[in-house]
């Protein structure tokens, strides 16, 4: 390349150029070169930190489908001990496997009811499996997030802070196991689930912030932000009241194994949950309305609005359906799964909305400016995250 430059008339020329013209020129396409290049780099290290950053969301919410389940099916206690699984790494498939008097062992160290069943072991097991694929994952998302340290500290130190949450959940899931379960540690355990992924989609989003797509967003509602905020403090409560009806029904299901009496037997919070619904479809649909009325399909986040409606009613018809069937064990998970998923959505729908009016209105921020030059390139033209 320098060759055909130098032959391109700098040096070959009839006429020579004077050295200093001569210097200037080749600086000056080197310098774009190297431009050219840094740019390439940028792109893939933020498409690097994006993909991992949404594998390790959709990795916790498959956590959290499996910690469901191993709720429903009762295998907490699958694994009796911590990190290992009877005293193994690799947990036994029969109980041949296990010190014949493995229950006396288990009752000394405070877990009289110990009972192998391969099942469940291995149901909790893959719990755990599961959380250390996410440790690996959080730890790849946190040093693909070094590259934005300079520019946009936020994804940076957002990456940063929910790897060490992922590593206190570790030590959370711990104390679950060692408090027999209790419905109160579970409710912890969850929440800060909740917390972990909302730190990595907001990372995610913030690493994209100067170029998510604009269209549409000038012609909402001004009120829509404030009732996009509050849908996602209804959908915090609403979540919090479940975590009550699920504690109630923990300790209902210790004493009584008959699934068709456990909703009678709830106390004042699962009807306050279960209206809440209506209120919170109400407000949520009004969002989905306007953005579909409003946002043109060119925009990744009307995707994302249909997702919030759709994902809001299939909550609430599970919840309708635990309601008037028993509560079925297999719907359990699914709810606090789909629960989850309206969480992360809105988080993610308020975000394209904060960084596109941004950029709307022409955010003059320092790190925004330094971002925007960076990143306003056509590939990121339709700002898919
Ligand atoms: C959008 C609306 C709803 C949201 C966001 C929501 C969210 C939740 C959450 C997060 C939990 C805790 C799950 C866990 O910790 O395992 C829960 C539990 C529960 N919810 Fe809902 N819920 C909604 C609507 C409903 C409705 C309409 C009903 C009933 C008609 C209902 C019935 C229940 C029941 C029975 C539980 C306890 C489930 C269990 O023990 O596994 N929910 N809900």
């Amino acid at each position: 390349m320098i060759g055909a430059l130098f032959r391109s008339g700098i040096t070959g020329g009839i006429m020579p150029l004077p050295k200093r013209v001569m210097q200037y020129k080749l600086s000056a396409f080197l310098n774009i070169n190297l431009q050219t290049m840094n740019t390439a780099m940028t792109d893939v290290r933020t498409r690097r930190f994006r993909h991992l950053g949404m594998l390790t969301v959709a990795a916790v919410y498959c956590l959290i489908l499996i910690a469901g389940a191993v709720r429903a099916t009762g295998s907490g206690m699958g694994c009796p001990d911590w990190p290992t699984c009877f005293g193994q790494w690799i947990p036994p498939t029969d109980v041949s496997q296990l010190p014949a008097n493995y229950q006396q062992i288990y009752a000394e160290r405070g877990y009289a009811d110990t009972e192998f069943n391969a099942t469940k072991t291995w149901i909790e097991y893959t719990n755990r499996l599961t959380g250390v694929v996410i440790g690996i994952l959080i730890f790849l998302t946190m040093l693909a997030s070094r590259h934005f340290r300079k520019d946009n500290k936020l994804v940076t130190r957002l990456s940063v802070a929910a790897f060490f949450a992922v590593v206190f959940q570790g030590w959370l899931g711990s104390r679950v196991v060692a408090s027999n379960l209790h419905p109160v540690m579970i409710t912890l355990h969850m929440l800060l689930a909740q917390a972990i992924v909302a730190m990595l989609i907001c990372a995610v989003m913030r690493s994209q912030h100067a170029v998510v797509s604009r269209e549409g967003l000038a012609e909402l509602p001004p009120v829509f932000k404030k009732v996009m905020i509050a849908a996602m403090c209804m959908t915090l409560l609403q979540m919090i009241m479940g975590t009550q009806v699920r504690e109630a029904i923990d300790i209902i299901a210790r004493s009584e194994a008959t699934r068709s009496i456990w909703i009678e037997q709830l106390p004042l919070i699962f009807i306050l949950h279960r209206s809440f619904s209506w209120v919170l479809l109400a407000t949520n649909f009004w969002l989905v309305y306007q953005i579909v009325k409003h946002i043109p399909a060119s925009n990744p986040m009307r995707k994302l609005g249909i997702a919030q409606g759709v994902l809001i009613l299939s909550t609430v018809v599970i919840g309708v359906i635990m309601n008037h069937m028993d509560i079925p064990a297999f719907v359990q998970p699914l709810h606090l799964c789909l629960a989850s998923l309206i969480f992360g959505v809105q988080i993610a729908v308020f975000l394209f909305y904060k960084y596109g009016t941004q950029i709307h209105s022409g955010d003059d921020s320092k790190e925004h400016r330094e971002v925007h030059s960076k990143a306003d390139r056509p590939v990121a033209a339709t700002g898919s995250v």
